[in-house]
Formats: structure tokens, C-alpha cells, sequence
């Protein structure tokens, strides 16, 4: 699909930079001269995005950005300002707009932002990877397997199924801490009730709060109907916090409230209101480390912390690797259709040998990459990302060099029995993760250092970091992963 971005950027300059930066990334750009012109434009094309300057959105902006989210394509809206304040910033957020960026960002910078939008939208219409896949509904079976490390883990989480206490789930990134949250709200005594997921980390401070809490009518410009917070929401169910190190202050002080007096208030709302809730929190941080420097209360921890349940990483628990490989390789043979009977015995001893940073969630990721990729009816060491590869297992084919070309000669043999747009993909998610993990490794895993060394935005970094499964506290010294 070919994304189409309108510029209402008055600025030749800008705008032209863009265009091309943007031309580079299959975004078909257009823009508008006169900003009288842009809602007749905006009627008549099928935009994904429309990039703005902020004097070019006609106020009041927020009921502009609202009409705009309302077009039948509902074009995402980005919007590019010079020295906007936090509390405009934060109408034109809940309002609709997608993002307020600095007109200063660096036309890259702000090309990955309109790539990393034009990608999710697409996910969304037309079922990438990622949406097609509905994965199974967790399950408390689902963790148990040989594993002893698992066995010992499960034995204190049945103790807590049935009980209403709150949990801390914690483990690195993408063990399953949602996963399990989940399945034990669905064998738990709440399970008609809904289970309301959010992330603690992803929304802005005043977003999260009447994300959290709601909000009257009136509570603050732009908030023009009453809105029923999370907790609200999730009654006789459950609400999961996740990255619940990353809620500020002030709304640590509030959860405490509901914790401890089981009742919310609206934002600009007066009235207390009465909820019944099972809180589940998870972490990938660690908590303890935010208490003693003073960024996470203690009281709220304390309190959260009753049931701690630390998911062991999947390195510690290699015994589950096969028994996963199964179940999913199962579950997407019906879902890709491709008839896929299971791995070669190096393929399953290179994924068995590799440390995994990204858990259960690179796993994953891997295994469906892999079922697409493999030509014939097992997934073999030649399907699997570079890394993975090198991590164990004895080629099933050695690689020959294509030519006396040393540039040639770089190309691994397998990638001739794909087609370009296979291969290329293949080779360049390779490269994106040796890439992304030797600069890791040499910058011990700073973000911002990383990002800098790059040249990218530390914020596609990190969504290029998460798409691998590569934790940056993999990469920190000191760090031993090998067991
Ligand atoms: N035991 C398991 N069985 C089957 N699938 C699992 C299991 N554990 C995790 N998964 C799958 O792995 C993926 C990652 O799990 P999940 O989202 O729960 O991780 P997470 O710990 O919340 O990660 P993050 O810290 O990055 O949010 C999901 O697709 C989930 O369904
Ligand atoms: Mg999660």
C-alpha cells in the first residue's frame, strides 16, 4: 500500500525536504498552498496523514482536529509546531492529533515518525503480521511445562488465582507478564468481568490520568463530553497496570487511593465513586531499584507487592523453548497455511542455544517469520535471523561464495532460493539486529548514545529495538546472561 501524506506546510524550504525524504519511503506527498483549500482537499482525497504546521489548523483547533479524525479515511494528524506549550500540546493529543513535533526535528527524524504511522496504519487495514494474528487466549496451561524453574513459579501462582489481591508481575521484556495476567483473570472468579489493559508508560501525564480516572465535561478545553476512566470500566473485573514504574507522582499518590479506599473521582468530577477492582501491575524494571532512589513511593509499592510473581526469563527455562516451538508452530500452520511439520533437529538446537534478550515475544516473532520464509515442510537453520543461526546448531548447508567479488561472496547461499522481496527482507532484518546489538554492546546499552552513534531518533530506535525483541539492559556491563 502506498501511504498518502497532505503537507500544510506554507514553508518551501520544509516542505520540499520532506517531499523528498518522504518520496524516499513509498509516501505518495501532496500538499496545499492556501489553507482555505485544505478541507475541500482533504474531502476529496483518501489522505493516511495530514502534516500541518499549526497556524495552518484553523482554530479552535481541537474541533478542527476532531472533524478531521471523523473523515471516512480518518487520516492520522501530525502537527508541527515551534514553541508550543504543554497544556495546547496536550489538547491537540486529546483531540485527536497523533503527535505535536518540533518544526525544528530533522526531516529524518520526522520521516520515521510518518513511516512508523503509515506502518501501523496498514497493520490496521489491510492485517500485517502483527493483526492478522490473533493469537490463542492465554492460558494458565500454557506455562506449564518441564521446566523446573516454571513448575516452582506455577505453584505460587495458583495460590493466587482465586484470591482478589493485587499482583506484581515482573520479568523482563516479553516473557508473558500480560499474557499471564491475563490467564489468570480468565480462570479467576472475575472472569466475565473485562480486563482492562493499560500502559503506564505510552500516554502523556494528563492523557494517563483521565485515561485512568475520567473525566467531567468541562474538566479542562477540549473535553467536551464526560468520560469513564479505566477503573471505572474494569468494575467486577480487572485493571492492568503495565510499566506501572513508569506512572508519575501524583498518580502514584491517587492509585494509592484506590487502593487503599477502593473508590475514584473523576477529573474535575467531585463526586467519590465506588469500584470494585482486582489491580494487576507489571514491570520490566526494577521496582525495588525506583523505591530506594526515590522515584517510585514505597507505601504504593509496599501495597502492590504483596503477591510479587517474577516470570523466570526464557534462558533460565530452555526445557520450554521446544514445548512452545510446538504449540506454535500448531497453531500458526493453521493460521499462515503453510504446511510446516516442525524444525530440523539444528534448527531446533540453534533456537534452543540462543539466549533469547526478547523472551517468548522474539520467539514468537521468529517462528511466524520463519514459516513464512521456508520453501520446504520444516523450518531449517537457514530460516532463522543471523543471530539465532550463530547461536548453535551446524549449518544445514554451507553457504559458497557466489563469485570471486569479495562483495558477492558476502551473500549466504539460501537467500538464491527466495524471491527479492523475501531475501532482501531477510537480509535486512538480519542486519538491522547485528547492527543494533554490536552498537549496543559498544555504547553498553545507552539509549541516547545509541541513537546519536546512528543517527536516528532515540524513539525509532526504541521501536526498532522492540520490533527485534533486543532489550537495551541486555547490553548493560557487568551483565552475565549466559546461565
Ligand atoms: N507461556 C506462554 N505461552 C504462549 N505464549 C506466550 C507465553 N508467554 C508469552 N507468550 C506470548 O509472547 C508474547 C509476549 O508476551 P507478553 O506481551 O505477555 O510479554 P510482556 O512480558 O508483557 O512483555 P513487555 O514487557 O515487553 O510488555 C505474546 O504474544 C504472548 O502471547
Ligand atoms: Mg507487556
Amino acid at each position: 500500500m502506498l501511504g498518502h501524506v497532505l503537507l500544510a506546510i506554507p514553508d518551501a524550504r520544509l516542505r520540499a525536504r520532506l517531499r523528498r525524504t518522504l518520496s524516499q519511503a513509498d509516501v505518495l506527498v501532496e500538499h496545499v498552498d492556501n489553507p482555505d483549500e485544505l478541507w475541500s482537499r482533504l474531502a476529496r482525497t483518501s489522505a493516511d496523514m495530514l502534516v500541518a504546521v499549526r497556524s495552518a489548523i484553523p482554530d479552535p483547533a481541537t474541533a478542527t482536529i476532531g472533524s478531521l479524525r471523523g473523515l471516512p479515511d480518518s487520516p492520522e494528524v501530525v502537527v508541527l509546531d515551534r514553541h508550543s506549550h504543554a497544556e495546547d500540546r496536550a489538547q491537540l493529543l486529546a483531540a485527536g492529533a497523533f503527535a505535536v513535533l518540533d518544526e525544528a526535528l530533522s526531516s529524518h527524524a520526522l520521516r520515521d515518525v510518518v513511516t512508523a504511522i503509515l506502518a501501523r496504519r496498514r497493520s490496521e487495514t489491510t492485517g500485517s503480521l502483527v493483526a492478522r494474528r490473533a493469537l490463542p487466549e492465554p492460558r494458565l496451561d500454557d506455562f506449564i511445562t518441564s521446566s523446573p524453574a516454571m513448575k516452582t513459579f506455577m505453584e505460587l501462582v495458583h495460590r493466587v488465582v482465586a484470591s482478589d489481591t493485587s499482583l506484581l508481575i515482573l520479568g523482563e521484556t516479553g516473557v508473558g507478564k500480560e499474557h499471564l495476567a491475563r490467564a489468570i483473570h480468565a480462570e479467576s472468579p472475575r472472569a466475565t468481568g473485562p480486563f482492562i489493559a493499560v500502559n503506564c508508560g505510552a500516554l502523556a501525564e494528563t492523557l494517563l490520568e483521565s485515561e485512568l480516572f475520567g473525566h467531567e465535561a468541562g474538566a479542562f478545553t477540549g473535553a467536551t463530553r464526560t468520560r469513564r476512566g479505566s477503573f471505572e470500566m474494569a468494575h467486577k473485573g480487572v485493571v492492568f497496570l503495565d510499566e506501572i514504574g513508569e506512572l508519575p507522582q501524583h498518580l502514584q499518590v491517587k492509585l494509592l487511593h484506590v487502593l487503599q479506599r477502593r473508590e475514584i473521582q473523576r477529573l474535575g468530577g467531585e463526586a467519590a465513586i465506588g469500584i470494585d477492582v482486582r489491580i494487576m501491575a507489571a514491570t520490566n524494571r526494577d521496582i525495588a531499584v525506583d523505591v530506594e532512589t526515590k522515584h517510585f513511593r514505597p507505601d504504593l509499592y509496599y501495597r502492590l507487592s504483596v503477591v510479587t510473581l517474577s516470570i523466570p526469563p526464557l534462558r533460565e527455562r530452555r526445557d520450554d523453548i521446544r514445548v512452545l516451538v510446538d504449540s506454535y508452530l500448531d497453531y500458526f500452520r493453521g493460521h499462515i497455511r503453510r504446511n510446516v511439520t516442525g524444525t530440523t533437529a539444528e534448527a531446533l538446537a540453534a533456537l534452543e542455544n540462543y539466549p533469547w534478550p526478547g523472551n517468548v515475544r522474539e520467539l514468537v516473532n521468529i517462528l511466524e517469520r520463519a514459516m513464512l520464509l521456508v520453501t520446504g515442510d520444516r523450518i531449517r537453520v537457514q530460516d532463522l535471523p543471523a543471530a539465532v543461526r550463530n547461536s548453535g546448531g551446524v549449518p544445514d548447508e554451507i553457504p559458497r561464495p557466489a563469485a570471486n567479488d569479495p562483495r558477492s561472496r558476502a551473500l549466504p547461499a539460501h537467500v538464491l532460493n527466495r524471491t527479492w522481496r523475501d531475501a532482501r527482507d531477510t537480509m535486512l532484518a538480519d542486519f538491522e539486529y547485528a547492527y543494533l546489538s554490536a552498537l549496543l554492546h559498544e555504547t553498553g546499552g545507552r539509549i541516547n548514545e545509541t541513537a546519536r552513534r546512528a543517527g536516528i531518533e532515540p524513539r525509532s530506535l526504541f521501536d526498532k529495538l522492540k520490533r527485534h525483541g533486543l532489550r537495551k539492559e541486555t547490553f548493560r556491563p557487568g551483565r552475565i546472561d549466559e546461565p
